[in-house]
């Protein structure tokens, strides 16, 4: 009896080993392409890394170019405990000594160079979504930003969340590349709105709400949810939210673009920092991500 008690055990163990081990991609895998530093400060705006990952000035949020020296320190609060953005500059102390493999990996996999976990703080399960070469692209201009000195201190979480290896067990129920609304149009606008609200954009880490184990619902698609920063709620930005369900396309890239809504109201929270970036991308990429919206 002892000897079938053990073996279960056994058995439970490595069960549980295997279900949370990091899956990786391989060198095979990636795009055949040059990547290209233009192209990547694209991505760059449009995944919002410096909103993280851009070092606090006087502990303020950066601006202007302090955007684009990326040696981290910002806290990000949650129910978890602290989380600190880390340096992820072109320098030693950040991600210097980077292949794209590691960054590809890091990016869509949540799995870093040394075979961790990484906590979905980091948005990669919306950055799993991403077209690929758009993440090799975003390496490329990374690789241009100035070179910070300096690691950041590690996060400052409650056991049992302190525990990387108990991720893998939460990637596999929530990491996916596949599109959250199954695609079912064929236009092309709306495409390019999917890829970059679904992916680059990490919309729904905000705008959607989260279950119990803090996924994001996918049949509450960006329908609002409660703040992350404490107060009132986000609200939703389909075409049932309040405001976009009466805005016109050009009504929401305006706002994108401007930070206004038509009737004049300042964009404020934690929008502002988005929309300062999505003020950086094409115009069409804010028709593309109004398109989309209200495709919802
Ligand atoms: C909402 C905040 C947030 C945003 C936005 C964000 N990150 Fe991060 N990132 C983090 C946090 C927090 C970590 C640390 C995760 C951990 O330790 O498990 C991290 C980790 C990383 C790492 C791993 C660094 C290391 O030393 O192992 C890389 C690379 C990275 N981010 C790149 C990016 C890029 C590129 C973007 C933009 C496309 C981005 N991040 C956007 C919060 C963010
Ligand atoms: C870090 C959290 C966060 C992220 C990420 C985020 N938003 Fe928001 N968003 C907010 C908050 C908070 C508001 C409410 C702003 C206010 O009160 O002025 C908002 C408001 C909006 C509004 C106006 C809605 C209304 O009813 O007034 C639109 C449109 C919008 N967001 C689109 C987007 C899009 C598109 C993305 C992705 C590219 C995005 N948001 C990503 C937090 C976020």
């Amino acid at each position: 009896m002892r000897r079938i008690i053990v073996a279960i055990l056994i058995a439970a163990i490595a069960a549980a080993w295997w279900v949370t081990a990091p899956t990786t991609l391989t060198a095979k895998e990636l795009p055949d392409i040059t990547p290209d530093p233009v192209a990547g400060e694209r991505i760059f705006w449009a995944g919002g890394c410096a909103s993280c990952h851009a070092t606090p000035v006087d502990g303020e949020r950066a601006r202007g170019d302090g955007k684009l020296r990326l040696g981290g320190g910002m806290e990000l609060d949650s129910p978890y405990g602290v989380f600190r953005a880390p340096n992820i500059s072109p320098h030693a102390d950040g991600i210097g000594g980077w292949s794209m493999l590691d960054f590809a990996n890091a990016m869509q996999r949540g799995v870093s160079p040394d075979g961790r976990h990484y906590y979905p703080s980091f948005p990669y399960t919306s950055y799993a979504k991403a077209d690929p070469a758009d993440i090799l692209h975003l390496k490329a201009y990374l690789d241009t930003l100035p070179a910070i000195a300096g690691r950041v201190a590690d996060h400052s979480l409650a056991f049992p969340w302190s525990l990387r290896r108990g991720l893998g067990a939460w990637k596999r129920l929530y990491l996916d590349a596949t599109p959250v609304i199954p695609a079912g149009t064929s236009n092309a606008l709306v495409e390019q709105g999917r890829q970059l609200v679904e992916g680059l954009g990490h919309c729904g880490e905000c705008h959607t709400e989260r279950d119990l184990l803090g996924g994001l619902r996918a049949d509450r698609w960006l329908a609002g949810a409660p703040s992350l920063e404490g107060e009132g709620r986000v609200p939703g930005i389909t075409s049932a939210g309040k405001n976009v369900g009466s805005w016109s396309d050009d009504d929401i890239a305006y706002y994108l673009e401007t930070g206004f809504t038509p009737e004049f109201d300042a964009v404020g929270g934690n929008m502002v920092a988005v929309q300062e970036n999505m003020a950086r991308l094409t115009a069409e990429d804010r028709q593309a991500i109004a398109a989309y919206l209200k495709s919802l």
